[in-house]
């Protein structure tokens, strides 16, 4: 593995960063328009960047071991690179002028873990290039072109949460966002309360497919209702007249967005013990209705939910493998998520416990 020091030779020109997310409630409804509450986590990825001199971009990823090298004209080739190109051509097809550069990337975000490693990447990227070329660019916006690297350059149809937390969020708060508005505001997490997050280390095999079929369903949904987005139906009741399982897709975006708005509570989160229920009702519904569980995620949430001072727990990101998170007691994280991640490995399970971070 090569150090900053073996690739630039000296000090790079600029060294950013940016985080990954978790989201705490509000699951599949950034595409409809809705409401959803992340926070950053504390596993991040850092870019360094400097010009290159020679007429071509080289971008080294410290995780992969691996340099990626290409014409200024040229497109990056499949992989890391191409996250990273996109955020190059958008900014370019909106006038900045980038010289061809060195790049290094170093992260300490699992890949495919769900906690956003590519937001993080595109994120830390855009950081890089704003910082180095004097672009103006505030974080909202920065978002909105990460979120179309990731679309045009890498060939994910995501909605706008996973970049926005990247830019916006802390570890420290939970950021309440409109992915209508794009309004985005800091709040408290529950009072007395933390996160675990634990990675169920099953990847996530159909989560591109499905992702997709679950949009072209609530989309479908949306134009029976006569709305233009899922978050424009008010009350719960109005997807019962749709046909199934366009109905329980509905039903789940809709029941979520209320759920966001009640843990939100106008500004101030509401108590960790309700806050604990809507996580689990969350589950529930992303199981039963919006069907994108897998049986390793209802265990571990089952076992979580188990355990003294957890509050509740749900599965966090597309689903169809990844994550989940728990809110527990302030203090009993580190603890309870360890035991839990123990007792599932023992019975054959590949967990591994995301946050608290393990000591490193
Ligand atoms: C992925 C997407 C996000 C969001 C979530 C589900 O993380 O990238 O835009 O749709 O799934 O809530």
């Amino acid at each position: 593995m090569k150090s900053p020091n073996d690739f630039f030779g000296s000090a790079p020109e600029v060294h950013t960063w940016a985080p990954g997310r978790v989201n705490l409630l509000g699951e599949h409804t950034d595409y409809n328009d809705g409401y959803m509450l992340p926070i950053a986590t504390p596993q991040r990825t850092d870019v360094m960047a400097d010009r290159s001199g020679d007429g071509r971009f080289h971008i080294y990823s410290s995780t992969l071991d691996e340099t990626v090298e290409f014409d200024a004209d040229e497109p990056a080739p499949p992989g890391f690179a191409r996250y990273m190109e996109g955020c190059i051509r958008l900014l370019q097809q909106r006038g900045v002028q980038i010289p061809p550069l060195k790049m290094y990337v170093r992260s300490n975000l699992a890949l495919g873990s769900g906690l956003s490693s590519s937001a993080a990447l595109e994120v830390a990227t855009l950081r890089a290039l704003r910082t180095m070329l004097k672009a103006e660019l505030d974080g909202v916006t920065l978002a909105q072109i990460a979120q179309q690297a990731e679309i045009q350059y890498a060939g994910v149809n995501c909605g706008i949460m996973d970049q926005m937390a990247s830019s916006l969020a802390d570890t420290q708060h939970m950021l309440f966002l409109d992915a209508r508005t794009l309004d985005a505001r800091l709040l408290p997490l529950p009072a007395g309360a933390e996160i675990i997050v634990i990675d169920s280390g099953v990847p996530r095999k159909l989560a591109a497919s499905k992702y997709n079929e679950r949009r072209a369903e609530c989309e479908a949904a949306a134009g029976m209702l006569g709305v233009q987005a899922l978050r424009d139906v008010a009350r719960l009741a109005d997807v019962e007249k749709l046909p199934s399982p366009i109905r329980e897709r509905a039903r789940h975006v809709v029941s979520e967005n209320l759920r966001v708005l009640e843990a939100a509570d106008g500004g101030s989160a509401v108590s960790a013990e309700r806050f604990g229920e809507l996580m689990n009702e969350s589950h529930a519904s992303l199981r039963d209705d919006y069907q994108v569980s897998i049986p390793e995620l209802d265990e571990l949430t089952e076992v979580l939910r188990k355990q003294p001072g957890v509050f509740g727990a749900r599965l966090t990101g597309a689903g169809f493998g990844g994550a989940c998170v728990a809110l527990c007691k302030a203090g009993s994280a580190a603890g309870t998520g360890e035991m839990v991640v123990n007792r599932f490995n023992a019975a054959g399970g590949q967990a591994r416990l995301l946050i608290p971070a393990p000591q490193q």
